[in-house]
Protein backbone atom coordinates (compact mmCIF):
# COMPACT_ATOMS: atom_id res chain seq x y z
CA UNK A 1 0.00 0.00 0.00
CA UNK A 2 1.24 3.13 -0.94
CA UNK A 3 1.91 5.88 1.90
CA UNK A 4 0.66 9.33 1.19
CA UNK A 5 1.93 12.44 3.74
CA UNK A 6 -1.34 14.54 3.74
CA UNK A 7 -0.18 17.71 5.92
CA UNK A 8 -3.12 19.66 6.70
CA UNK A 9 -5.55 16.35 7.03
CA UNK A 10 -7.43 17.33 9.38
CA UNK A 11 -8.77 20.24 7.57
CA UNK A 12 -11.86 20.69 5.65
CA UNK A 13 -10.69 19.27 2.40
CA UNK A 14 -7.46 17.25 3.63
CA UNK A 15 -10.03 15.13 5.65
CA UNK A 16 -12.25 14.35 3.02
CA UNK A 17 -9.24 13.34 1.20
CA UNK A 18 -7.91 11.23 3.33
CA UNK A 19 -10.87 9.08 3.17
CA UNK A 20 -11.01 9.20 -0.65
CA UNK A 21 -7.46 7.96 -0.35
CA UNK A 22 -8.54 4.94 2.29
CA UNK A 23 -11.13 3.87 -0.38
CA UNK A 24 -8.60 4.15 -3.26
CA UNK A 25 -6.41 1.85 -1.35
CA UNK A 26 -3.81 4.42 -0.09
CA UNK A 27 -2.49 4.92 3.13
CA UNK A 28 -2.76 8.20 4.14
CA UNK A 29 -0.08 9.47 7.03
CA UNK A 30 -1.51 12.94 8.34
CA UNK A 31 0.37 15.91 9.55
CA UNK A 32 -1.75 18.94 11.07
CA UNK A 33 -0.82 21.16 13.61
CA UNK A 34 -4.32 21.38 14.46
CA UNK A 35 -4.32 25.36 14.42
CA UNK A 36 -7.99 25.51 12.37
CA UNK A 37 -9.06 21.88 12.88
CA UNK A 38 -10.23 19.49 15.82
CA UNK A 39 -8.17 16.37 16.99
CA UNK A 40 -11.64 14.69 17.04
CA UNK A 41 -11.75 14.67 13.16
CA UNK A 42 -9.11 11.45 13.28
CA UNK A 43 -12.12 9.57 15.38
CA UNK A 44 -14.73 10.52 12.58
CA UNK A 45 -12.36 9.71 9.95
CA UNK A 46 -11.93 6.70 11.47
CA UNK A 47 -15.87 5.73 12.00
CA UNK A 48 -16.26 6.34 8.39
CA UNK A 49 -13.45 4.15 6.83
CA UNK A 50 -12.58 1.96 9.96
CA UNK A 51 -9.13 2.35 9.35
CA UNK A 52 -7.27 5.26 11.76
CA UNK A 53 -4.71 6.80 9.89
CA UNK A 54 -1.25 7.42 12.04
CA UNK A 55 -1.12 11.29 12.61
CA UNK A 56 1.52 13.70 13.28
CA UNK A 57 0.62 17.20 15.46
CA UNK A 58 3.64 19.22 13.36
CA UNK A 59 4.26 23.07 12.90
CA UNK A 60 5.62 22.52 9.23
CA UNK A 61 7.66 25.90 9.73
CA UNK A 62 9.79 24.38 12.44
CA UNK A 63 12.89 23.04 10.24
CA UNK A 64 13.73 20.38 13.09
CA UNK A 65 9.81 18.75 13.43
CA UNK A 66 10.25 18.44 9.45
CA UNK A 67 13.42 16.52 9.60
CA UNK A 68 12.00 14.50 11.92
CA UNK A 69 8.97 13.83 9.83
CA UNK A 70 11.28 12.97 7.11
CA UNK A 71 12.97 10.53 9.60
CA UNK A 72 9.96 9.04 10.92
CA UNK A 73 8.47 8.94 7.80
CA UNK A 74 10.97 8.25 4.89
CA UNK A 75 8.55 5.79 2.53
CA UNK A 76 6.29 7.82 1.53
CA UNK A 77 5.48 7.87 -2.26
CA UNK A 78 3.32 10.98 -2.79
CA UNK A 79 2.75 13.87 -0.43
CA UNK A 80 -0.80 16.10 -0.65
CA UNK A 81 -0.09 19.58 0.77
CA UNK A 82 -2.98 20.86 2.05
CA UNK A 83 -2.06 22.95 5.36
CA UNK A 84 -2.22 26.58 4.32
CA UNK A 85 -3.70 29.60 6.51
CA UNK A 86 -7.16 30.64 3.97
CA UNK A 87 -8.80 33.90 5.06
CA UNK A 88 -8.22 36.64 2.94
CA UNK A 89 -8.89 39.34 5.26
CA UNK A 90 -6.37 37.84 8.28
CA UNK A 91 -3.79 38.00 5.26
CA UNK A 92 -3.89 41.35 4.52
CA UNK A 93 -3.61 42.76 8.08
CA UNK A 94 -0.71 39.87 9.09
CA UNK A 95 1.38 38.96 5.66
CA UNK A 96 4.43 37.96 7.42
CA UNK A 97 2.35 34.96 9.34
CA UNK A 98 0.84 33.78 5.85
CA UNK A 99 4.36 33.85 3.99
CA UNK A 100 5.39 31.96 6.80
CA UNK A 101 3.09 29.60 6.74
CA UNK A 102 1.99 29.13 3.46
CA UNK A 103 5.64 29.57 1.49
CA UNK A 104 8.21 29.16 4.19
CA UNK A 105 6.47 25.41 5.39
CA UNK A 106 6.07 24.32 1.77
CA UNK A 107 10.07 25.17 0.96
CA UNK A 108 10.78 23.69 4.29
CA UNK A 109 8.79 20.14 3.48
CA UNK A 110 10.13 19.94 -0.06
CA UNK A 111 13.62 20.31 1.60
CA UNK A 112 12.85 17.51 3.78
CA UNK A 113 11.91 14.66 1.41
CA UNK A 114 14.46 16.52 -1.54
CA UNK A 115 16.27 14.02 -3.85
CA UNK A 116 13.53 11.16 -3.16
CA UNK A 117 11.21 10.49 -5.88
CA UNK A 118 7.90 12.14 -5.08
CA UNK A 119 4.62 12.92 -6.22
CA UNK A 120 3.16 15.99 -4.66
CA UNK A 121 -0.21 17.63 -4.79
CA UNK A 122 -0.21 21.35 -4.23
CA UNK A 123 -3.59 23.17 -2.88
CA UNK A 124 -3.85 26.25 -5.61
CA UNK A 125 -7.04 28.29 -6.24
CA UNK A 126 -8.46 29.71 -9.08
CA UNK A 127 -7.97 33.12 -6.76
CA UNK A 128 -5.06 32.99 -9.04
CA UNK A 129 -7.03 33.89 -12.40
CA UNK A 130 -8.54 37.00 -10.58
CA UNK A 131 -10.88 38.41 -12.21
CA UNK A 132 -10.46 36.38 -16.17
CA UNK A 133 -11.34 38.21 -19.43
CA UNK A 134 -12.83 35.00 -20.80
CA UNK A 135 -15.31 32.48 -19.34
CA UNK A 136 -15.55 29.94 -18.64
CA UNK A 137 -11.28 30.34 -17.38
CA UNK A 138 -8.80 27.57 -19.08
CA UNK A 139 -5.86 26.70 -17.13
CA UNK A 140 -4.33 28.52 -20.28
CA UNK A 141 -5.59 31.75 -18.59
CA UNK A 142 -3.09 34.32 -17.46
CA UNK A 143 -2.95 34.97 -13.48
CA UNK A 144 -3.55 38.55 -12.66
CA UNK A 145 -1.44 40.44 -9.73
CA UNK A 146 -2.94 38.61 -6.34
CA UNK A 147 -5.70 41.12 -4.76
CA UNK A 148 -4.27 40.05 -1.38
CA UNK A 149 -1.10 38.33 0.66
CA UNK A 150 -3.09 34.99 0.70
CA UNK A 151 -3.77 34.92 -2.98
CA UNK A 152 -0.45 35.82 -3.80
CA UNK A 153 0.90 32.84 -1.58
CA UNK A 154 -0.69 30.39 -4.33
CA UNK A 155 0.90 32.19 -7.18
CA UNK A 156 4.56 32.13 -5.46
CA UNK A 157 3.95 28.73 -4.22
CA UNK A 158 3.04 27.58 -8.04
CA UNK A 159 6.18 29.67 -9.12
CA UNK A 160 8.14 27.96 -6.88
CA UNK A 161 6.68 24.25 -7.80
CA UNK A 162 7.46 24.96 -11.27
CA UNK A 163 10.98 25.83 -10.98
CA UNK A 164 11.70 22.85 -8.36
CA UNK A 165 10.91 20.29 -11.62
CA UNK A 166 12.29 22.64 -14.53
CA UNK A 167 15.71 21.96 -12.26
CA UNK A 168 15.55 18.33 -12.56
CA UNK A 169 14.43 17.44 -9.31
CA UNK A 170 12.76 14.09 -8.13
CA UNK A 171 9.35 15.85 -7.76
CA UNK A 172 6.32 15.58 -9.64
CA UNK A 173 4.04 18.33 -9.37
CA UNK A 174 0.11 18.55 -10.08
CA UNK A 175 -1.43 22.24 -9.23
CA UNK A 176 -5.03 21.58 -8.25
CA UNK A 177 -6.77 25.19 -8.84
CA UNK A 178 -9.65 25.00 -6.92
CA UNK A 179 -13.21 27.05 -7.16
CA UNK A 180 -15.09 26.89 -4.32
CA UNK A 181 -15.65 23.72 -2.48
CA UNK A 182 -18.65 23.22 -0.26
CA UNK A 183 -20.45 20.50 1.13
CA UNK A 184 -19.71 17.86 3.72
CA UNK A 185 -19.23 13.90 3.80
CA UNK A 186 -22.51 11.94 3.06
CA UNK A 187 -21.97 10.23 6.53
CA UNK A 188 -22.58 14.30 7.84
CA UNK A 189 -19.34 12.96 10.42
CA UNK A 190 -16.64 15.52 8.84
CA UNK A 191 -17.43 18.78 7.19
CA UNK A 192 -16.02 22.45 7.27
CA UNK A 193 -15.41 24.00 10.91
CA UNK A 194 -15.35 27.60 10.86
CA UNK A 195 -13.32 29.08 13.48
CA UNK A 196 -15.84 32.00 15.09
CA UNK A 197 -17.73 33.91 12.16
CA UNK A 198 -17.81 31.61 8.73
CA UNK A 199 -16.45 34.30 5.98
CA UNK A 200 -17.70 31.81 2.86
CA UNK A 201 -20.60 32.27 1.94
CA UNK A 202 -22.32 28.33 2.60
CA UNK A 203 -20.95 27.98 6.03
CA UNK A 204 -22.62 31.31 6.82
CA UNK A 205 -25.82 29.97 5.57
CA UNK A 206 -26.20 26.60 7.57
CA UNK A 207 -25.27 28.64 10.96
CA UNK A 208 -27.82 31.47 9.64
CA UNK A 209 -30.42 28.34 9.32
CA UNK A 210 -29.79 26.67 12.35
CA UNK A 211 -29.94 29.90 14.66
CA UNK A 212 -26.56 30.44 15.26
CA UNK A 213 -26.43 33.59 13.02
CA UNK A 214 -29.08 36.16 12.89
CA UNK A 215 -29.31 37.02 9.10
CA UNK A 216 -27.08 36.77 6.19
CA UNK A 217 -25.80 39.36 4.09
CA UNK A 218 -26.02 38.84 0.39
CA UNK A 219 -22.72 41.27 -0.32
CA UNK A 220 -23.99 43.21 -3.74
CA UNK A 221 -26.84 42.70 -6.07
CA UNK A 222 -25.88 45.39 -8.37
CA UNK A 223 -22.56 43.72 -10.52
CA UNK A 224 -22.61 42.66 -14.02
CA UNK A 225 -24.63 39.28 -13.86
CA UNK A 226 -28.22 38.24 -14.53
CA UNK A 227 -29.71 38.91 -11.12
CA UNK A 228 -27.16 40.82 -9.58
CA UNK A 229 -25.49 38.75 -7.09
CA UNK A 230 -21.46 37.16 -7.64
CA UNK A 231 -21.26 34.36 -9.75
CA UNK A 232 -18.75 30.96 -8.62
CA UNK A 233 -18.17 27.22 -9.38
CA UNK A 234 -19.39 25.34 -6.45
CA UNK A 235 -17.74 22.15 -5.88
CA UNK A 236 -18.66 19.24 -3.57
CA UNK A 237 -15.62 18.31 -1.51
CA UNK A 238 -16.03 14.91 -1.75
CA UNK A 239 -15.39 15.52 -5.33
CA UNK A 240 -12.46 17.64 -4.66
CA UNK A 241 -11.17 15.13 -2.53
CA UNK A 242 -11.62 12.56 -5.31
CA UNK A 243 -9.38 15.23 -7.32
CA UNK A 244 -6.55 14.62 -5.30
CA UNK A 245 -6.28 10.81 -5.76
CA UNK A 246 -7.14 10.89 -9.80
CA UNK A 247 -3.50 13.34 -9.20
CA UNK A 248 -1.54 10.94 -7.77
CA UNK A 249 -2.54 8.69 -10.31
CA UNK A 250 -1.61 10.76 -13.18
CA UNK A 251 1.75 11.13 -11.62
CA UNK A 252 1.99 7.33 -10.83
CA UNK A 253 1.77 6.88 -14.71
CA UNK A 254 5.83 7.04 -16.54
CA UNK A 255 5.04 9.33 -18.98
CA UNK A 256 3.65 11.87 -17.03
CA UNK A 257 5.97 15.42 -18.00
CA UNK A 258 6.87 16.33 -14.64
CA UNK A 259 4.33 19.64 -13.50
CA UNK A 260 0.71 20.21 -14.38
CA UNK A 261 -2.18 22.62 -13.06
CA UNK A 262 -5.85 21.87 -13.57
CA UNK A 263 -9.10 23.27 -12.66
CA UNK A 264 -10.84 21.43 -10.53
CA UNK A 265 -14.46 23.10 -10.23
CA UNK A 266 -17.69 21.52 -12.11
CA UNK A 267 -17.63 23.88 -14.70
CA UNK A 268 -21.21 25.57 -13.95
CA UNK A 269 -21.49 28.84 -12.08
CA UNK A 270 -23.66 29.79 -9.95
CA UNK A 271 -25.02 33.34 -8.07
CA UNK A 272 -25.15 33.61 -4.87
CA UNK A 273 -28.98 34.10 -4.85
CA UNK A 274 -29.18 31.04 -7.22
CA UNK A 275 -27.75 29.38 -3.93
CA UNK A 276 -29.60 30.87 -1.21
CA UNK A 277 -33.01 29.79 -3.58
CA UNK A 278 -31.47 26.13 -3.71
CA UNK A 279 -30.39 25.78 0.03
CA UNK A 280 -33.90 27.07 0.95
CA UNK A 281 -35.29 24.73 -2.06
CA UNK A 282 -33.26 21.73 -1.40
CA UNK A 283 -34.10 21.63 2.63
CA UNK A 284 -37.01 23.38 2.96
CA UNK A 285 -35.39 25.55 5.33
CA UNK A 286 -36.03 29.48 4.72
CA UNK A 287 -33.32 31.70 5.36
CA UNK A 288 -33.26 35.21 6.91
CA UNK A 289 -31.13 37.32 4.03
CA UNK A 290 -30.78 40.89 3.42
CA UNK A 291 -28.92 42.76 0.49
CA UNK A 292 -26.32 44.53 1.67
CA UNK A 293 -23.33 46.74 0.15
CA UNK A 294 -20.45 44.78 -1.81
CA UNK A 295 -17.57 43.52 -0.13
CA UNK A 296 -14.40 45.12 -1.60
CA UNK A 297 -12.07 42.81 -3.06
CA UNK A 298 -14.77 40.23 -4.79
CA UNK A 299 -14.07 39.14 -8.27
CA UNK A 300 -17.93 39.45 -9.87
CA UNK A 301 -17.88 36.48 -11.69
CA UNK A 302 -15.86 33.12 -12.38
CA UNK A 303 -16.41 29.73 -13.39
CA UNK A 304 -13.77 27.24 -14.49
CA UNK A 305 -13.14 25.09 -17.95
CA UNK A 306 -13.24 21.81 -17.01
CA UNK A 307 -12.41 20.34 -20.08
CA UNK A 308 -8.19 19.64 -18.79
CA UNK A 309 -9.08 17.49 -15.59
CA UNK A 310 -11.18 15.38 -17.56
CA UNK A 311 -9.51 14.64 -20.21
CA UNK A 312 -6.22 14.23 -18.27
CA UNK A 313 -7.56 13.40 -14.59
CA UNK A 314 -9.78 11.31 -15.95
CA UNK A 315 -12.03 13.11 -12.98
CA UNK A 316 -15.11 14.98 -13.91
CA UNK A 317 -17.41 16.58 -10.30
CA UNK A 318 -20.84 14.26 -9.51
CA UNK A 319 -22.26 16.19 -7.01
CA UNK A 320 -24.63 18.93 -8.00
CA UNK A 321 -25.67 22.01 -6.07
CA UNK A 322 -28.41 19.86 -4.32
CA UNK A 323 -25.92 17.50 -3.13
CA UNK A 324 -24.09 20.80 -1.82
CA UNK A 325 -26.74 22.15 0.17
CA UNK A 326 -28.07 19.08 1.76
CA UNK A 327 -24.78 17.67 2.81
CA UNK A 328 -23.41 21.31 4.45
CA UNK A 329 -26.68 21.04 5.83
CA UNK A 330 -26.70 17.51 7.87
CA UNK A 331 -23.35 18.51 8.61
CA UNK A 332 -24.11 21.66 10.10
CA UNK A 333 -27.03 19.63 12.52
CA UNK A 334 -24.90 17.02 13.21
CA UNK A 335 -22.04 19.74 14.96
CA UNK A 336 -25.14 21.41 16.50
CA UNK A 337 -25.67 18.38 18.45
CA UNK A 338 -22.15 17.16 18.45
CA UNK A 339 -19.46 20.11 19.17
CA UNK A 340 -16.13 18.56 18.14
C1 LIG B 1 -12.78 33.40 -0.96
C2 LIG B 1 -11.54 34.11 -1.34
C3 LIG B 1 -10.71 33.19 -2.17
C4 LIG B 1 -10.36 31.95 -1.39
C5 LIG B 1 -11.63 31.30 -0.85
C6 LIG B 1 -11.19 30.27 0.17
C7 LIG B 1 -12.12 36.50 -1.36
C8 LIG B 1 -12.32 37.71 -2.20
N1 LIG B 1 -11.84 35.36 -2.02
O1 LIG B 1 -13.44 33.06 -2.17
O2 LIG B 1 -9.51 33.83 -2.55
O3 LIG B 1 -9.67 31.04 -2.19
O4 LIG B 1 -12.47 32.25 -0.21
O5 LIG B 1 -12.28 29.63 0.70
O6 LIG B 1 -12.25 36.57 -0.17
N2 LIG B 1 -20.97 36.02 0.12
C9 LIG B 1 -22.08 36.72 0.55
N3 LIG B 1 -22.33 36.76 1.90
C10 LIG B 1 -21.53 36.13 2.81
C11 LIG B 1 -20.40 35.41 2.36
C12 LIG B 1 -20.14 35.38 1.00
O7 LIG B 1 -22.82 37.29 -0.25
O8 LIG B 1 -21.81 36.23 4.01
C13 LIG B 1 -20.70 35.95 -1.32
C14 LIG B 1 -19.37 36.57 -1.74
O9 LIG B 1 -19.51 37.94 -2.00
C15 LIG B 1 -19.06 35.77 -3.00
C16 LIG B 1 -19.67 34.39 -2.72
O10 LIG B 1 -20.61 34.60 -1.68
O11 LIG B 1 -19.69 36.33 -4.10
C17 LIG B 1 -18.66 33.36 -2.28
O12 LIG B 1 -17.89 33.93 -1.22
P1 LIG B 1 -16.84 33.09 -0.38
O13 LIG B 1 -17.46 31.83 0.08
O14 LIG B 1 -16.24 33.99 0.63
O15 LIG B 1 -15.76 32.66 -1.46
P2 LIG B 1 -14.89 33.54 -2.47
O16 LIG B 1 -15.00 34.98 -2.22
O17 LIG B 1 -15.21 33.10 -3.85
Amino acid sequence: MSKILVTGGLGYIGSHTVVELINAGYEPVIVDDLSNSSPKILDQITKITGHKPVFYQIDLSDDNEVKNLATAEPDITGIIHFAAFKAVGESVELPLKYYRNNIYSLINLLNAYYGKPLNFVFSSSCTVYGQPDVLPVTEKAPTKKAESPYGNTKQIAEEILTDLVASGSSYKVVALRYFNPVGAHSSALIGELPIGVPQNLVPFITQTAIGKREKITVFGDDYDTPDGSCIRDYIHVVDLGKAHVAALKLMEKNNFAGYDVFNIGTGVGNSVLEIIAAFERETGVKLNYQIGPRRSGDIVKVWGDVSKSADQLQWKAERGIGTMMVSAWEWEKYISNNPL
